[in-house]
């Protein structure tokens, strides 16, 4: 069985507190994009996984993580066969792990006849990563808590967006530790979105886009900063980081004037790919 495993983007990320146990509470609008990896799952005796690049394909890996979850859930010596070939940049703030993890899931439950019913599945889903849960839902939602309160938004339009990335990296926790220190006013672009998707407007549902961290990751990667504003030259209606970066997207009035942003950018020495939300 061949599944798709989607990456995501943080249309917008506001941090709203810290929980006890040093997880951030967040309210986020992500959506998920046609960028994606590939699994193929088979049943066998034993649980195995390869992948493309050497470097992830080991036993850490979120794939393994996921489907040792999911047979520790059953009362079964079945086990599975997983190739991961791996698309999504990482590490990136595009949830190309978490997307792995949600695609074994969901795959190995179809393979096994749909024997966990979907609260058991987003209760595993929880416990492999913040945005684990919004990737096995695979649509447009809002994300609060840690990132696993789903709220389905079914006015959100499909986007044309070019995914950028350059050579600065970022580690997802010293973003959050610089975003702590630096004690910056909550923002709302979240309740913003959604007032804009109350209303339709594709401009003012665009407008909205926004990330909290924007004002950290500025300071610990230049380069996001230069690339938001090289996608604005380039058309972008709106620019911004996803995640914890270092990926950047802009939102497009077309998918011609995305591809072609995308090929300028790339010629630039960016990784650079047109995508849509899906
Ligand atoms: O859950 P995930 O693996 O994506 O989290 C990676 C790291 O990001 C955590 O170890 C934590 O430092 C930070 N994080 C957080 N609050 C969240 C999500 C992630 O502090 N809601």
């Amino acid at each position: 069985m061949k599944i798709k495993a989607n990456a995501k983007i943080n249309l917008t990320l506001d941090i709203t507190g810290v929980r006890e146990d040093g997880f951030h509470t967040l309210s986020s609008v992500m959506a998920p994009i046609s960028l994606c990896d590939e699994i193929v799952i088979e049943k066998s005796d034993k649980l195995s996984f390869d992948c493309n690049i050497s470097s992830i394909c080991d036993d850490k890996n979120l794939c393994v993580r996921a489907a040792k979850l999911f047979f520790e859930s059953l009362n079964t010596d079945e086990r599975a066969s997983i190739y991961l070939e791996k698309n999504i940049p990482f590490p990136a703030g595009l949830g190309g792990g978490s997307a792995d993890a949600a695609a074994v899931l969901r795959g190995l439950n179809s393979l096994f006849g749909n024997i966990l019913d979907e609260k058991i599945l987003y209760s595993l889903a929880e416990r492999l990563g913040s945005d684990v849960p919004l990737c096995l839902y695979n649509k447009p939602a809002l994300c609060e808590g840690r990132g696993e309160i789903l709220t389905p938004l079914n006015r959100m339009p499909t986007l044309d967006v070019v995914i950028a990335i350059g050579k600065a990296r970022l580690s997802t926790p010293e973003v959050y530790f610089e975003y702590d220190k630096a004690s910056l006013p909550i923002k709302d672009d979240t309740s913003n979105l959604l007032k804009a998707l109350e209303s339709r407007n594709r401009d003012e549902i665009i407008k909205a886009f926004g990330n909290a961290f924007e004002p950290i990751t500025d300071i610990l990667a230049p380069e996001t900063k230069q690339l938001r504003e090289k996608m604005l030259e380039l058309g972008a209606k709106n620019s911004r980081l996803s995640g914890s970066g270092p990926s950047v997207y802009g939102v497009f009035d077309s998918a011609e004037n995305a591809k072609k942003a995308a090929k300028a950018l790339e010629n630039m020495g960016y990784f650079a790919v047109y995508c849509q939300t899906l």
